[in-house]
C-alpha cells in the first residue's frame, strides 16, 4: 500500500526496502518521497543539515512545504566527525527550544553519517525522545549509518562511546546528494559495500565492481540497494545488537586499531578495507576462510582504490587501538571473521599473538600468492 502511494505520489520510482519497522527508500527525487512519507505524520518538521549539504536541505524543505508540512526552521551545521560531540548535541538542544520545539515535532538530518548519528542523538534524548527521519547524503550513510537506529558520539576516550538506539520514522537516500559526493568520500561507502557482500550477499561483490567510481548517481542505486537490504536483515534479526548484529564490525575490530594509530588522518574506508585483509588473514590461519574468497574480496577493495596495506603504521600502536575498542567484552577482543563469501562469524575470541600476527601482515604488501584466485 505504501509503495502504490508513493509511486502515485512522486515522479520517478523510489525503491522501497522492507523488513524494519520504519520505511527505507533509495530515491532520485528524495525530497519528494520524505515529504509524502512525512506529511502522513501530522507534524511540524525542523531540518538540521550539513552546511556541504545545503541546497539539498533546502530541496527537502521546499517539498515539505509543497506538502503543507510546516517547516520550524533549519539548522546547518559543519561537517565530518568532529561535529560528533556533545557540544554538537547541546548546540541541537538549544536551538530546538528556541523554537519551541515539542513532542509534536520532527527533527529531519539531512548529512553523511556522522550529521545523522549526532542528530539522531539529540532527537533520541530532547524532551525524552522526539520523532526522527533520515535522509543520508553520502554512500556511507546510505548504506550503512543511516539505517538501524544506532545514534551518537564519540568521547575524547574513544568513537561512539555515548549513544542510543532510537529509530527514525524514515529513512530516505538522497541519490541526487552523490552528484557532489568526492571520489574519496565514495571509496569510504566501496569499503562497507564490500562489507554487506561478504556478510550477506556475495554477488554484490560483481555488483560494485561493475559500477565505475565517478558513476552518477542512478548507477549505484541498484548496489545501494542491496548493501542496504544485508544491514536490513541484520538488524531486524537483532536490532539492539546482543548478538548476530555484531557481525557488521567486519573489519572495524583492526580498522579502529589503525585509525588510532594513524592519530585519525587514515580515511575510514582505507582502514576497514586493510581491517577486512586482516580479518581474512586471521579466518585462513585458522582454515576457515579459503584463499580464493580471501583473494576475490581483495580484488573489489584494489578495484575501488582502496589500500590492502598500511607500511607507515606502528604496529605497537594499532595494537593499542585496537584494544581501546569498545567492542571488548571482559576484556577481551572479539572479531567477526569470514567463514565464506555470504556468511560471518562474530564474537571470535582472537588472541594477542594472533593478533600481532594479522596486524604485522597488515603493514606489508601481500604476497603475490594471496591475491591468486
Ligand atoms: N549509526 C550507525 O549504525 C553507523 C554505521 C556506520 C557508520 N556510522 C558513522 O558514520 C560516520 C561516517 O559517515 P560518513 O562517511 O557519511 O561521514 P560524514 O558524515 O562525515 O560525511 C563525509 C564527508 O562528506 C561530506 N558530505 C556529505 N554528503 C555530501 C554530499 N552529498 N556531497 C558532498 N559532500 C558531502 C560531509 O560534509 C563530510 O565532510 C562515522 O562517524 C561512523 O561512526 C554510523
Ligand atoms: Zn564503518
Amino acid at each position: 500500500m505504501l509503495r502504490t502511494r508513493l509511486r502515485r505520489r512522486c515522479a520517478s520510482r523510489p525503491l522501497l526496502l522492507r523488513g524494519l519497522a520504519y520505511p527505507i527508500a533509495i530515491a532520485a527525487d528524495a525530497p519528494a518521497v520524505m515529504a509524502a512519507l512525512l506529511s502522513g505524520l501530522g507534524r511540524e518538521v525542523l531540518v538540521a543539515y550539513d552546511r556541504r549539504v545545503k541546497t539539498r536541505a533546502a530541496a527537502f524543505e521546499a517539498a515539505l512545504r509543497a506538502r503543507s508540512v510546516s517547516v520550524l526552521g533549519s539548522h546547518g551545521m559543519p561537517s565530518g566527525e568532529r561535529i560528533k560531540r556533545m557540544q554538537e548535541v547541546v548546540g541541537l538542544h538549544d536551538w530546538l527550544i528556541e523554537r519551541a520545539a515539542d513532542r509534536r515535532c520532527l527533527l529531519l538530518a539531512v548529512g553523511g553519517g556522522c550529521l545523522t548519528d549526532v542528530v539522531g542523538f539529540a532527537a533520541a534524548t530532547f524532551l525524552r525522545g522526539i520523532t526522527w527521519a533520515a535522509a543520508p547524503t553520502t554512500l556511507v550513510g546510505m548504506v550503512d549509518a543511516g539505517i538501524g537506529g544506532k545514534t551518537g558520539v564519540n568521547m575524547p576516550q574513544g568513537k561512539n562511546l555515548v549513544g542510543a538506539f532510537w529509530d527514525p520514522a524514515a529513512v530516505v537516500a538522497d541519490l541526487a546528494a552523490l552528484v557532489t559526493l568526492p571520489i574519496a568520500q565514495r571509496r569510504n561507502g566501496i569499503a562497507e559495500i564490500v562489507k554487506a557482500a561478504v556478510i550477506g550477499d556475495p554477488a554484490l561483490l560483481d555488483a560494485v565492481d561493475r559500477v565505475a567510481i565517478d558513476a552518477p548517481p542512478a548507477a549505484w542505486k541498484s548496489v545501494i540497494a542491496r548493501a542496504a537490504r544485508v544491514k536490513v536483515g541484520i538488524v531486524a534479526a537483532d536490532p539492539r545488537e546482543r548478538e548476530t548484529r555484531a557481525g557488521l564490525n567486519l573489519g572495524h575490530t583492526l580498522g579502529h586499531g589503525f585509525e588510532f594509530a594513524s592519530g585519525f588522518r587514515l580515511s575510514h574506508g582505507a582502514a576497514v578495507a586493510v581491517g577486512m585483509r586482516g580479518a581474512g588473514l586471521l579466518a585462513m590461519k585458522r582454515g576457515v576462510w579459503s584463499q580464493a574468497e580471501h583473494a576475490r574480496v581483495l580484488r573489489s577493495l584494489l578495484r575501488a582504490g582502496l589500500p590492502l596495506y598500511l607500511p607507515s603504521l606502528d604496529p605497537e600502536r594499532v595494537f593499542e587501538g585496537v584494544g581501546r575498542d569498545k567492542k571488548r567484552v571482559g576484556g577481551q577482543i572479539r572479531f567477526t571473521l569470514p567463514l565464506r563469501l555470504g556468511l560471518v562469524r562474530h564474537d571470535e575470541a582472537v588472541t594477542a599473538k594472533e593478533m600481532r600476527d594479522a596486524i604485522a601482515c597488515c603493514l606489508r604488501k601481500p604476497a603475490r600468492d594471496e591475491l591468486r584466485w
